[in-house]
């Protein structure tokens, strides 16, 4: 049976800094450019969390949408939504908030909330040009 894929469309605004501690002020401007601004800069990112399963026959489902939408609001806007990301979260206190590294952190936020069966797939937008896609196979 072939699996259908529902998408959810999200969007947060966050602050963040590009920076690696171990390098040097000059080798951080001249990799991350702008986005090492000391005094960080923000975005408003568009997520999309696609789940991706058999419908369940009982109600025609993947996953509920409105349970989808509450685990996302939950889980990942109420964390980022109006955030200095660098400073005010847990998850990125170490870790540099590319738009890569977050897809990743919000897809290990949202896996294990969901039924082993589904797949996951996180598209973030960091601006309209530019979007990362995590896991990508
Ligand atoms: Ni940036």
């Amino acid at each position: 049976m072939n699996k259908t894929a529902i998408v959810r469309c999200e969007h947060f605004n966050s602050a963040h800094r590009l920076h690696n501690p171990h390098w040097s002020e000059e080798k951080n401007q001249k990799i991350f450019g702008k986005c090492n601004n000391p005094n960080y800069h923000g975005h408003n990112y568009d997520l999309e969390v696609k789940v991706i399963g058999i419908c369940d026959p009982s109600t025609g489902y993947v996953i509920d949408a409105k349970v989808l939408s509450d685990l996302i609001k939950e889980k990942v806007l109420d964390r980022f939504d109006h955030k200095n990301l660098n400073l005010d979260t847990e998850e990125f206190k170490t870790l540099n908030p590319t738009a890569e590294n977050i897809a990743m952190v919000i897809y290990n936020i949202l896996k294990p909330e969901l039924d082993n069966e589904l797949d996951l797939k996180i598209k973030l937008y960091e601006t309209a040009r530019n979007y990362v896609e995590y896991p990508h196979s």
